[in-house]
């Protein structure tokens, strides 16, 4: 039941994608190649599973079809946000997803241009959902919340936070290395999968006490796939990776790996219980156990 509807998911959101992807322009090819290529290489898909999941968790309209342009949308700057991060003045990552990064395959000046052109396209796609009678208004909360979850006070405060609060505060190891750590994850991954379960509570027209409830499952779940992302980091560090790794104001530096699980785990546990009471929450119950299981 869970893996076919996760499927099913998966499977509308590809064909969205390609769908709202660019088309090749002969006077640079590899404009739309390096966005392609960074799209549609693999990714679990979790933030738009999450939008469809939560709309199908909450809606009357049974046509998923509706929310599938507010999914895709979330998934652009995802992508984006991925092609950023990896680049050299940020995390210096020349391997995403075990492929070459972006700018490794196509340069610097195409992984910016490819970035920017996912962030903003994105809000493109959300206006496409009135073509599936999501209304305006729908459509003009959805436009504003992911961009305040994606930008200056969300997604790329964090990503800012990330890049520069480790050299101040990471040794101190005190109060405000834990604040400054739990502060990053929150903007830099649970923002985006909160703006994920939010769209699909606005495309359901849900009320506010059930958006709430699913923004509770949505933070926690965040900072526990966070707090899993900085595991695996660890875990699958070449040698030369975990030396520049070691200055990062990350869960396993600065708590650890027992630690760390034990709190991935609590995460995980916090988010099921906000949720475990609507009728059919049962997949995203599942979905946040599968994400736990990465680090098993
Ligand atoms: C990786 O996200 C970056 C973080 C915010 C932790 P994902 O692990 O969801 O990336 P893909 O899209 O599945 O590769
Ligand atoms: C990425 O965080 C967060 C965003 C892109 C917003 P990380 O730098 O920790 O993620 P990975 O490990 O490169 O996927
Ligand atoms: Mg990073
Ligand atoms: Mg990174």
């Amino acid at each position: 039941m869970f893996e076919t509807k996760l499927k099913k998911y998966i499977e509308l959101i590809e064909h969205g994608l390609v769908h709202f992807l660019p088309k090749e322009n002969k006077f640079c090819a590899n404009f739309a190649n390096s966005i392609n290529y960074s799209t549609l290489n693999g990714g679990k898909r979790l933030r738009p599973v999450l939008t469809l999941a939560t709309f199908e968790l909450l809606s009357e309209n049974l046509n998923l079809d509706a929310a599938v342009p507010f999914a895709c949308a979330v998934e652009f700057i995802h992508s984006g946000s991925l092609i950023h991060d990896d680049l050299p003045s940020m995390d210096n990552s020349n391997f995403r997803r075990n492929m070459p990064s972006c700018h490794s395959k196509f340069g610097e000046t195409l992984a910016v241009l490819a970035g920017d052109g996912l962030f903003l396209t994105a809000f493109k796609i959300l206006t496409k959902a009135n073509e599936f009678n999501i209304k305006n208004n729908q459509i003009v909360k959805a436009c504003s919340y992911l961009s305040e979850m994606a930008g200056i006070e969300g997604m790329v405060l964090g990503q800012a936070i990330d890049m520069f609060a480790p050299q101040n505060l990471y040794n101190k190891n005190g109060n405000d290395a834990k604040q400054a750590l739990e502060t990053l994850a929150k903007l830099k991954t649970a923002s985006l999968i909160r703006a994920a379960c939010a769209l699909g509570c606005f495309a359901a027209g849900a009320n506010e006490q059930t958006t709430k409830k699913i923004d509770s499952y949505a933070k926690h779940l965040g900072l526990a796939f966070q707090i899993c992302d900085d595991i695996l980091d660890y875990e699958n560090e070449n040698e030369s990776e975990a030396e520049q790794e070691k200055n990062k104001l990350t869960y396993v530096n600065l708590f650890g790996l027992n630690q760390s699980i034990e709190q991935a785990k609590i995460q995980t546990e916090i988010a099921i219980n906000a949720i475990k009471n609507f009728e059919k929450s049962q997949f995203l119950i599942n979905l946040a156990e599968l994400m736990l299981k990465r680090i098993k």
